[in-house]
């Protein structure tokens, strides 16, 4: 279909970091539950995604995939029905390989060569009325005489052509790019990979998972998972636009393992990205203060601006990293993360946000509070925390530069 799908970035709750392979039916409602009587639905978090495991290990005699009806009694069909009777959409996951990560029938072509399964995948999913798909890119075959990005490319234009032809619009998120990362910078097959990936689908992984749990090592630090996948994810800018997303994986703010502050600056620097907002929780067990930065309105609109621009990095120092966003109608986000264990003054000069010679209304988006400035802003910056602040110029004594940023990646 030529509906055009995702212009911001998708909303919701997945299950993976939180309950991995163990997930069912009624961990599912549950959770569906919890995102309307928080009110985090209506605040736009609608897509509730099965990830990996909900299958059995074998297609059926007519080659479909067979939902284990062990966790999924009533089917998925039965699901999608009842996610959309709460207002809300329907994801699942699938893999572009033969096997998904945790080695159930993935859709692609097997080892060795053979039919795929992709129309007749995209089919079943058509027909259970989903609405997002999650195609891993784990188990992809990759011929003789190709190279594994040519697989790779051709295994998610396949997947994309067989969702269009169900003509059932589905939000194809492509994790093409997670599979050719090579440290924070990437990789030049990275980079190839993020340059064709939004042609196939609205959002892609480019890295590594966030884990919550982890039952091997207990006290793996949530803090540096969610740097990490910040600290690749921020230089990612040029592949961000409406219909186009950079995603460095779930949210975990209010989930055990990290601190009030630490989740209020995923939650701000995710919306600095315009970062997929997919929460990975027990939704019915957030901390108040998880809950809240979640449901902030302000952040939710930043992240859900329709300019639909990634932030750009204009400073990193190794301990405070700027960021600033343009959004629709000529304001400016502008972000500082405070990486270090004390707090910070910190002051970013108009100049250095692309408003030179302006004056700013500037509101605090963790207060709410507005206050007129001109030249430099200024505040103290907690050990950990992320300060966002969204700007309305209120006269300048130049025309304002547009797209004029000096940060990398503008
Ligand atoms: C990969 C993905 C995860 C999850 C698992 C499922 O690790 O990155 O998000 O989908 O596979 O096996």
């Amino acid at each position: 279909s030529d509906v055009p799908l995702a212009l911001t970035p998708p909303m919701g709750w997945n299950n993976w970091a939180h309950y991995m392979c163990d997930i069912d039916e009624r961990k599912v409602v549950a959770n569906a539950d919890a995102l309307v009587s928080t009110g985090l639905a209506a605040k736009g978090y609608d897509t509730v995604t099965v990830d990996d495991c909900w299958m059995e290990k074998q297609r059926d005699a007519a080659g479909d995939l067979v939902v284990d009806r062990t966790k999924f009694p009533h089917g998925m069909a039965w699901l999608g029905r009842y996610l959309h009777s709460k207002g809300l959409k329907f994801g699942i996951y699938e893999d572009a390989g033969h096997l998904t990560c945790e080695k159930y029938p993935g859709s692609g072509t097997p080892e060795g060569g053979g039919e795929d399964h992709f129309a007749q995948d995209a089919r079943l999913f058509a027909s259970w009325k989903v609405d997002y798909v999650k195609m891993d890119g784990c188990n992809v075959w990759v011929p003789p005489g190709k190279t594994k990005e040519q697989a790779y490319r051709e295994a998610y234009e396949a997947v994309a052509a067989a969702l269009r032809a169900t003509g059932r619009p589905m939000v194809l998120s492509a994790s093409a790019p997670a599979y050719f990362q090579q440290g924070e910078w990437g990789g030049p097959d990275w980079h190839k990979v993020l340059g064709w990936v939004g042609r196939t689908g609205q959002l892609w992984r480019e890295g590594k998972d966030i884990k919550v749990f982890n039952p091997a090592s207990p006290g793996t630090s949530r803090w540096s998972s969610v740097l990490g996948n910040y600290g690749y994810n921020r230089w990612l800018t040029r592949y961000a636009g409406p219909g186009n997303w950079n995603d460095p994986d779930f949210l975990i703010a209010g989930a055990p393992g990290l601190s009030d502050a630490e989740g209020r600056s995923q939650v701000a620097l995710w919306a600095m990205m315009a970062a997929p907002f997919i929460l990975s929780s027990d939704v019915s067990r957030l901390t108040p203060a998880g809950l809240a930065a979640l449901g902030n309105t302000d952040l939710i609109a930043l992240d859900q601006d329709p300019l639909g621009r990634q932030a750009a990095v204009v400073s990193s120092d190794g301990t405070l990293d700027v960021l600033v966003r343009p959004l629709d109608g000529g304001d400016r986000a502008v972000a500082v993360l405070n990486r270090s264990a004390t707090a910070r003054q910190v002051s970013v000069r108009l100049a250095d946000v692309g408003l030179p010679s302006c004056r700013v209304d500037a509101r605090d988006l963790w207060t709410g509070a507005s206050q007129e400035v001109a030249h430099t802003l200024s505040t103290e910056v907690g050990a950990h925390e992320t300060a966002v602040w969204r700007l309305t110029p209120r006269g300048c004594a130049e025309p304002v530069p547009t797209g004029q940023l000096t940060g990398h990646g503008m």
